[in-house]
């Protein structure tokens, strides 16, 4: 498919269904749309599952970065108080984090010259933004297919694995539900309109839990055609979003198996099974954790290392915020700006110093959900003789001390006598390739990717609490430092 100017993709902004400017004669297609809601990226893929077909949105129209499938996690406010995905005088980052953590604060914009808004606020902005040009994408670069189609929408949204079950989950669907309302409207965004709409999602949700306890079915007329019946909207793990294209391989194998999802702020992990009663997949979850040890983390730690160090606050400098290099790179930097006030080597020598004490602790957290899912979780799983089979997701699979030390980590393990980590790619979507995606592109859309999947074809998530331990004693040596290092024995 050929890159659409901007012109065209303006004439269908906020556009729902092309067919609703044709005639009656229309078919009828059922369409996901895939939003995977990062903390620094947000990527988003739509599939149609009946013709099994899946196009990655693309933001070369609105952010110039040179992967064009990644959008900035950012939120621009105009002079004129106008929300935009690409320009303005000011900008709201961190909001996901935020909403994550519900600490209740509001957040500042960057440069601390607009008001403060509530995490929840912001959030659906940005999402309202982001669907509204993702489904304009989508049915310009599909009109050939679609143009005499009624297309019944789908919204799936991922969340932390330790946000789901509980009552973030709720919170991160409301958000998702209000921005599709604000989506629909092709009418410049404020943030009073968010408030607003929010505010009627709250009730509408809140609706949905009453009417499931009174035992009467919420239907569509009840919210009003702009709005997606609140089944429409759903939240899945990020960790098993991210395998649901897996299970659709060929490579596929039932059993026990680990991910870790190295994103921005968070390093997402769980341990589940992959299973399948009566043709449906089932996905029992054994052990999460979301700890704070992202890449960005990193970065903040190597940022005040090196203030601690040599005295400089880069900290602030956006041009690093942007950027995520490697230590030699931020050596190259600092020589081309003038700041050569130290030895090369030392300074390489010390900032993998100060990356090894981050990684330790991470590497710690790791180790810590794996002998807590064999101890207490699941010890009888074959896998743990046969080798685990691993999967490294997320923008930090990329940096080489996570990669490293999640192996050297399973080889610690292994020296218990247990089998070595299996560590597998996550396949490649063949519509992918079509669409002339390379390997680090795709690699990052996973999460979006399984989001496409209709709930029923991403399958049955059972919560961590609902899944029954399976203890057993150890029948390997289980050198305790080996799971999480000698300093936290
Ligand atoms: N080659 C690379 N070297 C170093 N860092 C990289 C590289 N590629 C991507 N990153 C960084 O990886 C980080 C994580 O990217 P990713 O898209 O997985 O995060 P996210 O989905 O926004 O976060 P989360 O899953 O925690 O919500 C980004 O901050 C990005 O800058
Ligand atoms: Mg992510």
């Amino acid at each position: 498919m050929g890159r659409v100017r901007s012109e065209k993709l303006r004439r269908f902004y906020g556009k729902d269904q092309i067919c609703e400017s044709l005639d009656y004669d229309f078919d009828e297609s059922d369409v996901v749309l895939g939003l995977d809601f990062g903390t620094s990226f947000s990527k988003v893929v739509i599939q149609d599952n009946a013709l099994q077909k899946a196009y990655a949105v693309s933001f070369e129209d609105i952010d110039r970065g040179k992967e064009t499938y990644l959008l900035p996690t950012r939120l621009f406010v105009t002079e004129e108080g106008l929300l935009s995905l690409s320009s303005g005088f000011d900008f709201y980052i961190d909001f996901k984090t935020a909403v994550m953590e519900m600490a209740g604060r509001k957040i500042s914009s960057v440069m601390n010259k607009l008001e403060s808004f509530a995490p929840t606020e912001l959030a659906t902005a940005y999402l309202a933004l982001l669907i509204r040009y993702a489904r304009s994408w989508f049915l310009v670069h599909t009109e050939s297919v679609y143009r005499k189609t009624l297309i019944n929408w789908d919204l799936n949204i991922g969340i932390a694995s330790k946000n789901y079950r509980t009552s973030k989950e709720r919170v991160f669907r409301t958000i998702a539900f209000a921005a599709w309302k604000l989506s629909r409207s092709s009418e410049p965004l404020t943030m009073a309109m968010v408030q607003n709409t929010l505010a009627e999602a709250v009730i509408h949700m809140a609706a949905e839990i009453l009417f499931k306890i009174i035992g009467k079915n919420a239907r569509k007329k009840d919210f009003g055609a702009q709005w997606l019946h609140t089944e429409n909207v759903q939240v899945h793990p990020e960790v098993i979003a991210e395998v649901a294209g897996y299970v659709h391989s060929p490579m596929r194998r039932n059993g026990m198996h680990f991910l870790v999802d190295i994103g921005g702020s968070t390093v997402d992990m769980a341990t589940f099974m992959i299973h399948e009663n009566d043709g449906d997949n089932h996905y029992p979850i054994l052990a999460t954790d979301v700890v704070k040890y992202g890449t960005m983390m990193l970065h903040k730690n190597r940022m005040n290392h090196l203030k601690e160090e040599y005295g400089v606050d880069l900290f602030a400098s956006q041009f690093f915020e942007d950027h995520f290099p490697g230590s030699e790179y931020y050596a190259d930097l600092l020589r081309r700006k003038g700041f050569v006030f130290f030895e090369e080597d030392d300074f390489i020598e010390k900032m993998n110093k100060s990356d090894m004490q981050f990684w330790k602790q991470c590497s710690a957290k790791i180790g810590e959900l794996i002998k807590y899912t064999y101890k207490d979780r699941y010890g009888y799983a074959p896998e743990w003789k046969k080798g685990l089979p691993v999967f490294i997701c997320g923008g930090g699979a990329r940096v080489v001390l996570y990669r490293d030390g999640i192996h050297e980590r399973g080889e610690r393990i292994a020296a218990n006598g247990m089998g070595k980590f299996h560590v597998y790619s996550i396949p490649v979507p063949s519509g992918f390739k079509e669409q002339g995606l390379v390997p680090k592109e795709y690699e990052r859309l996973a999460v979006a990717y399984g989001l496409s999947f209709t709930s029923e074809n991403i399958g049955k998530i059972i919560p961590q609490s609902q899944v029954k331990d399976m203890p057993r004693r150890s029948v390997f040596q289980e050198r305790d430092s080996d799971f999480i290092g000698k300093e936290y024995c």
